[in-house]
């Protein structure tokens, strides 16, 4: 599998901690991958150096293909490139409809002030449609976002990081706060996303983990600290160690 996002030997201090410790690990074109670790491990770190929220002060990121540096890019020019991503809490405009939270995602690739003159087409109200089908909020699109559960506001800001068609689609513990019957809806949609772009998954809830069903990347102390199968990386020593030892 060719490399989507190749990090390499990345650092990043603060105030003389390390929270990155040559960091290195690549993800593939349409890969599904979870990161997990203690508290503290550099996981969200992770996803702001290559959102360009944090500039690191050693190493490598490699994005595409043919490889171009994500280093010194713009938080909006990374975004534009490709990378969506997922806070922990919803940034959903409450007071508006599902579907005008979806097309005011639509609408705001393109250029800078598309959002004041967009229109939508017909072509857009069917792609609102499908993506309200991929997160399970088709009945909910007349609804205020105000009103919508924890768990399906969390899947209709997925589905607004979609309608810009990521090719790699970062997501921080989206499992927080939700109900059982959630997180497997979560499951879905997140398995469903990584068909056709990459997606990586923070998330410390490891029933969630087993069921991505998908290869786990184990941070400790800004490194990675194992990387295989849920089965592999549980019964790693070094792992073990990690975890009983919190
Ligand atoms: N802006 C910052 N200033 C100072 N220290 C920071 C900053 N951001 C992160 N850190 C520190 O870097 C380390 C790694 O933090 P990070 O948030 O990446 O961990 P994490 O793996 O996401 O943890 P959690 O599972 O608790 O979310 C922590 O010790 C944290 O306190
Ligand atoms: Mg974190």
């Amino acid at each position: 599998m060719s490399a989507l996002l190749e990090v390499s030997g990345v650092s990043v201090s603060f105030d003389g901690f390390k929270a990155l410790n040559n960091l290195s690990f690549s993800i593939g074109k349409s890969e599904l991958r979870a990161v997990i670790g203690p508290n503290g491990a550099g996981k969200t770190t992770f996803m702001d150096v290559v959102t360009g929220k944090t500039r690191p002060d050693e190493g490598r990121i490699l994005w595409g293909e043919p490889p171009v540096s994500l280093l010194g890019k713009s938080e909006s020019a990374i975004a534009v490139a490709g990378v969506g991503r997922k806070f922990q809490r919803p940034t959903v405009f409450e007071d508006q409809s599902v579907q005008d939270n979806l097309m005011m995602a639509l609408s705001k690739p393109r250029t800078p002030f598309s959002v004041l003159t967009f229109k939508p087409a017909s072509v857009d109200y069917a792609r609102i449609k499908e993506l309200a089908e991929v997160i399970g909020l088709s009945a909910e699109l007349g609804r205020k976002s105000g009103e919508l559960s924890h768990g399906q506001k969390q899947w209709l800001e997925i589905g607004m990081l979609l309608a810009q068609e990521p090719k790699l689609l970062l997501v921080d513990e989206p499992a927080a706060g939700m109900t059982t019957a959630e997180r497997e809806k979560t499951t879905r949609i997140l398995r469903d996303a990584a068909r056709d772009r990459a997606v990586v998954v923070v998330e410390h809830d490891m029933d969630f983990v087993r069921k991505l069903d998908c290869k786990v990347t184990v941070l400790h102390e800004g490194s990675v600290l194992a990387e295989g199968s849920l089965d592999h990386v549980t019964g790693n020593k070094d792992v073990i160690e990690v975890y009983l030892g919190r």
